[in-house]
C-alpha cells in the first residue's frame, strides 16, 4: 500500500463526471463533501477556502478547466480557444499568491494547444486526462518530498509547523506533514507542535484534525506561544510549506511564517521549506515582487462566530508573508534537499 493510500480521507477526488471536494471550511466539526461539476463551483470553492493550500488549488483549477470545457459545441479552434481563455481567467482571478494555480492553468492551456487539430470532444478528453495527470503527479511529488524530508528527522524529534501543508493542502500526503507521515511510517516517533494560524485557523482546524486522523502526536499552540516553546528546547526543527518560492529563494507562505522563521533563527533551530517544483516561480526575482492576497476584515473582526473587535475597526489582513531566503536552512522538494 502506498503512503497516499494510507490516508483516511480524500481532499480531492475525480468521481468520474465531477470533482468531489472535502469542504475545509466545515472542518473540524463536520466532514462534508461538495460535488462540483462547473467551473464556477470550483472557482467559488477556491475563493472561499473550501479547497485551499497551493498544490490543491492548482489541482482543483485544472479540473475546473476540464469541466468548463466539456460538452461544448465549437465551430472552430478559435472559438474553443476564446472559451478556454474565459474559463482560465475565471479560475486565475480566484487567489493571486499560490503560483501552483497559474502553473496548472498554463499546463491546461498548453494541453489544449498541443491537441488543437483534434475535435472539440477529443480536446475535452485530453483536458480531463491532463487534470488527472496533474493530480497523480502531485501524489508522487508529495511521497518523494516525504522520503527526502524524513532523512532530516531523527527518532524522537518534535517538529513545529505553521498553517496546513498536509494532505488537505495537496493531492497526496502533503509536503510538510507528508514528511512527518513518512518518518512516522518508517518507525520514527515524531511529535508535532501546530501553530493555531490566525486569522482562519488552518493550524488548529485542519493540521490538528488531519494529524489526529493519522494518529500523530500533536499539540496545538496559539501563534504567540511559538517563541516560548522554542526557548524551552522542545522544538528540533520547523517545517512549513510554500505558496510561491521566488528565484532568489524568498518564500511566500501563510501569514506568520516569517515570524516563525525569525524565531527559529534566533533559537538556532533549522527552518525547512517543503514544496514541489510547481511552487517555484523562476519568473519572480525576489519575494518583494510576489503578489500578496489581502482578505476581508471580517476574518479578523468576526472570528469565532462572534464579533472579536469593535465595529468600525481598521484592519489589515494579508493572507501571506514573505520569508527572506537567508532564514531558510533548506528546501525539500521532490528532487532532493537543497541547503542554502
Ligand atoms: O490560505 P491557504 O490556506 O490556502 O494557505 C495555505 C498555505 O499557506 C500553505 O502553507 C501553502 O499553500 C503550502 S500547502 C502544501
Amino acid at each position: 500500500m502506498s503512503l497516499t493510500e494510507k490516508l483516511k480521507f480524500k481532499t480531492l477526488e475525480w468521481a468520474g463526471d465531477h470533482l468531489r471536494v472535502l469542504d475545509q471550511t466545515r472542518l473540524p466539526e463536520e466532514t462534508v463533501y461538495l460535488e462540483c461539476d462547473t467551473v464556477d463551483e470550483i472557482a467559488s470553492a477556491i475563493k472561499d477556502l473550501k479547497v485551499r493550500g497551493a498544490p490543491a488549488i492548482g489541482i482543483a483549477a485544472a479540473f475546473g478547466v476540464a469541466m468548463g470545457m466539456r460538452k461544448r459545441e465549437f465551430q472552430s479552434w478559435n472559438e474553443l480557444e476564446d472559451e478556454l481563455r474565459r474559463v482560465i481567467s475565471i479560475l486565475a482571478g480566484t487567489r493571486p499568491t499560490a503560483v501552483n494555480l497559474f502553473w496548472a492553468l498554463e499546463r491546461m492551456r498548453k494541453a489544449a494547444k498541443t491537441h488543437h487539430e483534434e475535435s472539440p470532444g477529443q480536446i475535452s478528453q485530453f483536458l480531463l486526462q491532463e487534470a488527472i495527470t496533474i493530480h497523480e503527479e502531485d501524489k508522487s511529488m508529495c511521497e518523494r518530498i516525504g522520503e527526502f524530508g524524513s532523512s532530516l528527522l531523527k527518532d524522537g524529534d518534535t517538529v513545529l509547523t505553521h498553517c496546513n501543508a498536509g494532505a488537505l493542502a495537496t493531492g497526496g500526503i502533503g509536503t510538510a506533514l507528508g514528511i512527518i507521515y513518512t518518518a512516522t511510517w518508517q518507525g520514527k516517533k515524531i511529535s508535532v507542535f501546530s501553530d493555531e494560524t490566525r486569522p482562519v485557523l488552518q493550524g488548529s482546524r485542519l493540521t490538528v484534525w488531519e494529524l489526529q486522523q493519522q494518529g500523530i502526536d500533536v499539540t496545538l499552540i496559539c501563534d504567540n506561544t511559538a517563541a516560548a516553546v522554542m526557548r524551552s528546547g522542545k522544538i528540533d526543527s520547523v517545517i512549513v510549506g510554500a505558496d510561491r518560492v521566488a528565484s532568489n529563494g524568498d518564500v511566500a507562505n501563510k501569514i506568520g511564517t516569517y515570524s516563525v522563521a525569525v524565531l527559529a533563527h534566533h533559537h538556532g533551530i533549522p527552518f525547512y521549506v517543503a514544496a514541489p517544483s510547481s511552487s517555484f516561480d523562476p519568473a519572480i526575482p525576489d519575494g518583494g515582487k510576489i503578489e500578496i492576497e489581502e482578505r476581508s476584515s471580517e476574518e479578523v473582526t468576526d472570528s469565532f462566530g462572534k464579533r472579536t473587535a469593535p465595529a468600525g475597526s481598521d484592519v489589515y489582513c494579508p493572507a501571506f508573508d514573505v520569508t527572506p531566503a537567508e532564514l531558510v536552512t533548506a528546501y525539500i522538494t521532490e528532487k532532493g534537499v537543497e541547503s542554502r
